[in-house]
């Protein structure tokens, strides 16, 4: 079973004096666990990265970005390119998150060629796949994960650099959440659809997230094949953020 992963997205939330406090508070409760049996990752929005990245240095607290250009460099103005991330401490990237999609019409071809570039880059691709409530209520949820995975995830991907996160659109930011057994469904069917395409797809991480808080971290990381969390809004608060981490001990 893979090692569970507690990722933070910290999406456009934190000037540098919180974001560096937050990352702190959390390197001294993960480096204080001793034998922690989880992953923590934070990805602040670009600008802290460098400063959250001292914060948390030696801490065992692992550092990303929340997305990232296909394009190595160029002129792309306000962009930022993969290796400038690993070149700040980075090892995971999030890509094709539903934010991306919706507001920045972010396509599946794109958001593989950009899980590509986290690839060449050295780090760990997060692709984030969920079906929006129209499509549940279609009855559509696991034809839209199915597209989103063949679209999504490039070929060279590994359990090694890539990380699936099933995050249901109607879930993000919204206090719902799927059944445990609308979880355990989505994520069994995102585990088949990866063995059909990868070598080690028992490997490959699978988070949950959509509304993962403290009173529900529980049941939703023992639920099978959920492989840790991607926590928005509770990623903001320290103690909601290790209390879920928690949950997984
Ligand atoms: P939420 O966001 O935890 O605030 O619902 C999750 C996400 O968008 O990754």
């Amino acid at each position: 079973m893979p090692r569970k992963l507690i990722a933070g997205n910290w999406k456009m939330n934190c000037l540098k004096a919180d974001g560096v406090a937050l990352a702190r508070d959390l390197g001294v409760r993960y480096s204080g666990e001793a034998d922690p049996v989880f992953d923590m990752l934070v990805c602040p929005p670009a600008q802290i990265i460098d400063a959250v990245g001292a914060a948390i240095a030696g801490s065992g607290v692992v550092l990303g970005g929340q997305d990232c250009h296909r394009e190595r460099k160029g002129a792309f103005t306000g962009d930022v390119a993969a290796p400038m991330l690993a070149d700040l401490g980075c090892s995971h990237v999030i890509v094709g998150h539903s934010e991306r999609r919706q507001y920045h019409g972010e396509i599946d071809l794109l958001v593989s060629e950009k899980a590509k570039a986290v690839h060449e880059a050295g780090m760990t691709a997060i692709i984030c796949i969920g079906e929006t409530e129209a499509e549940r209520d279609a009855g559509q949820a696991l034809a839209v994960c199915s597209r989103q995975i063949a679209g999504s995830v490039p070929e060279g991907s590994s359990a090694e650099n890539t990380v699936i996160a099933y995050e249901p659109v109607w879930a993000i930011g919204t206090g719902r959440t799927p059944t445990a057994d609308d979880v355990a469904e989505v994520h069994a069917h995102i585990r088949a659809e990866l063995s059909r395409m990868l070598a080690d797809p028992d490997d490959v991480q699978i988070l949950y997230g959509g509304s993962v808080k403290a009173s529900n971290a529980e049941e939703l990381m023992s639920v099978a094949n959920v492989d840790g969390a991607l926590v928005g809004g509770a990623s903001l608060k320290a103690d909601d953020f290790w209390a879920i981490a928690k949950a997984c001990s």
